[in-house]
């Protein structure tokens, strides 16, 4: 028996190209690993009304980890349309097998380093290596909204907040109230699993980017925990910023920062901002780690206009490949990969079109695999 099970969800799109590229450099690296497809994406929506089949789901109960590729989703109305006639009216309703898998298997970190490789001519500077630690089961991203607003949760949030005096005379159809919840369990175990990072990968700071002076009771208890978590780390420096000056920072002083750790929608936004100092979506990995179970993507889409075209830079997804590989404990491996990852870009020599040249994704795959 391999001492792996890994589940490959090839996706749609771009998705089975950039799977492809990880596949042969997977190959190259020889782990000793029991490789399982399984479907995930658009065209089981459309011909069985989910985008995450059950099947799906048994054998991801039975992996250790899972390499994800990207899916397409549409609006509410196109989703409906393209679903074959026999399913069509029948109430099906599209959800984003992504966001469920997270919820499924409690993937509370999503991590997104983000480091600039030398010669990466998208690069923003050359010096940034940062680390985003986004909560990704709770906050504003937890789905608990209401519209229009109920006539008995509106009586109970007017009998507990003086602040909603401020709506008198709005009438509920004409309010939208998203919750944002944070719970202590959930700040502390983001928080922690930011500092075991930074020590364990030598990081001096690890940054706290919430908005307590406004939004004091979720960023607040988020602070609170995350001081207490910080004694524990006498080695490294917690620094709080607020998540509009981090926006700022990240563009005037991103070299200065290391680690950093947000909730769910600050975490998303401030994980974009951080991928694109160092090349963009062709460059950003990310995983969905929760305790037992990860997995681990790039973080594009599905880029239909690319599908099957061979053109896309793989180096997303060859990146998701090396978290995993530190996920698993082949850290040696995903050193190795990174290297060879770091010395294909800096020689220059094949790059896809995103960064000027005429190669095709599986060019890159093969150059990566052949410094291995
Ligand atoms: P996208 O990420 O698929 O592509 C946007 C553009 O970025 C592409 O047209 C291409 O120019 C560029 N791009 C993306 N990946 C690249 C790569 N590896 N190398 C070079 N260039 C790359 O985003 P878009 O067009 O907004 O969405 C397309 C579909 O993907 C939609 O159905 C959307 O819902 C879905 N999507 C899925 C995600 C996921 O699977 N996690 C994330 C984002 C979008
Ligand atoms: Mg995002």
């Amino acid at each position: 028996m391999a001492k792996y099970k890994i589940a490959l969800m090839p996706g749609d799109g771009i998705g089975n190209d950039v799977m492809d590229a990880a596949q042969i450099v997977l190959d190259k690296i020889g782990l000793d690993a029991e490789y399982i497809r399984a479907d995930i994406g658009w065209e089981f929506w459309c011909k069985e009304g989910d985008p995450l089949p059950q099947r799906t789901i048994d054998t991801l109960k039975a992996c250790d980890c899972a390499l994800f590729a990207a899916i397409t989703s549409k609006p509410k109305e196109e989703a409906e349309a393209e679903l074959i006639p026999e399913l069509q009216g029948t109430g099906l309703i599209y959800r984003s097998p992504i966001v469920r898998l997270r919820q499924l298997f409690d993937l509370y970190v999503n991590l997104r380093p983000c480091k600039a490789f030398k010669g990466n001519p998208l690069n923003y500077r050359d010096d940034v290596d940062l680390v985003v630690f986004r909560e990704n089961t709770q906050g504003l991203y937890a789905g608990v909204e209401f519209h229009p607003l109920p006539d008995d949760l509106r009586a109970q949030l007017e009998a507990h907040s003086p602040r909603m005096a401020a709506f008198q005379g709005v009438s509920g159809e004409d309010i939208a109230l998203s919750a944002r919840i944070f719970t202590r369990a959930g700040c502390q175990r983001i928080v922690r699993r930011a500092f075991e990072y930074a020590r364990q990968f030598g990081y001096p700071t690890v940054t706290l980017v919430e908005k307590p002076n406004v939004i004091r009771e979720t960023s607040g208890l988020m602070v609170r925990e995350a001081r207490k978590i910080a004694a524990e780390y006498p080695e490294i420096e917690l620094w709080e910023t607020n998540v509009d000056a981090m926006a700022m920072w990240l563009v005037k002083n991103p070299q200065d920062y290391g680690v950093l750790v947000s909730s769910n929608m600050f975490g998303d936004i401030v994980s974009d901002l951080a991928a694109q100092l160092v090349g963009g979506l062709g460059f950003a990995a990310s995983g969905n780690i929760g305790d037992d179970m990860a997995v681990f993507e790039p973080t594009h889409g599905s880029a239909p206009k690319y599908a099957g075209l061979y053109k896309v830079n793989p180096t997303a997804m060859l990146l998701a490949v090396k978290l995993m590989l530190d996920w698993l404990g082949e850290t040696a491996t995903a050193g190795a990969l990174e290297a060879a990852i770091a010395a294909v870009i800096a020689e220059g020599k094949v790059r896809t079109y995103d960064l000027g040249g005429d190669a095709g994704t599986l060019d890159v795959a093969r150059a990566v695999a052949d410094r291995l």
